[in-house]
């Protein structure tokens, strides 16, 4: 049962490397902004009644410690682990400690590249994954998690 004393506030975490996007592989991640996608998902937050707060960090540790803080704060999670996607154990177990909706979320289609992309140590774990909208599976996330805590 959800904590009353929860805001409505939303983590959206994004891993290592998202803070090069619009510049790192275009082909393959898109032309936006790690800044644009946040203020695109804060703005969108806010037409939802939802607080959005954004994170990323190249360090394993510090999204860990993140994901620790989200426990008694967040009403849902959003979550682009990025390469930690397929070798962090540490964040999973971080994950299981929340007992709100956890969306995983690809920009990529990560089932149609290198066989080391298709393991995630997050997914059987998530509420849901989304894989291969590109920076519109950010907004769908959004969207997925207002319905599910309305
Ligand atoms: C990614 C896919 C990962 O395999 C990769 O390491 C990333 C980004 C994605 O959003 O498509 O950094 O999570």
């Amino acid at each position: 049962m959800q904590n009353p004393q929860k805001t409505s506030k939303i983590l959206v975490i994004h891993g290592p490397n998202l803070n090069m996007l619009g510049k790192r592989q275009p082909e393959t991640y898109g032309k936006s902004t790690l800044a644009q996608i946040n203020e695109n998902l804060v703005r969108i937050g806010e037409a939802l009644g939802l607080a959005v707060e954004t994170f990323q960090s190249n360090h394993e540790g510090e999204i860990v410690e993140k994901i620790q803080q989200a426990v008694d704060s967040c009403r849902g999670l959003i979550i682009n682990p990025a390469a930690y996607t397929h070798t962090s154990i540490a964040i999973r177990d971080a994950l299981l400690m929340l007992d709100v909706p956890i969306i995983e979320v690809h920009i990529s289609n990560i089932y149609r590249r290198e066989s080391f992309r298709r393991t995630s140590f997050l997914t059987d774990i998530a509420t849901a994954q989304l894989a291969g909208f590109g920076a519109r599976g950010y907004e769908m996330a959004l969207e997925a998690l207002a319905k599910m805590l309305a």
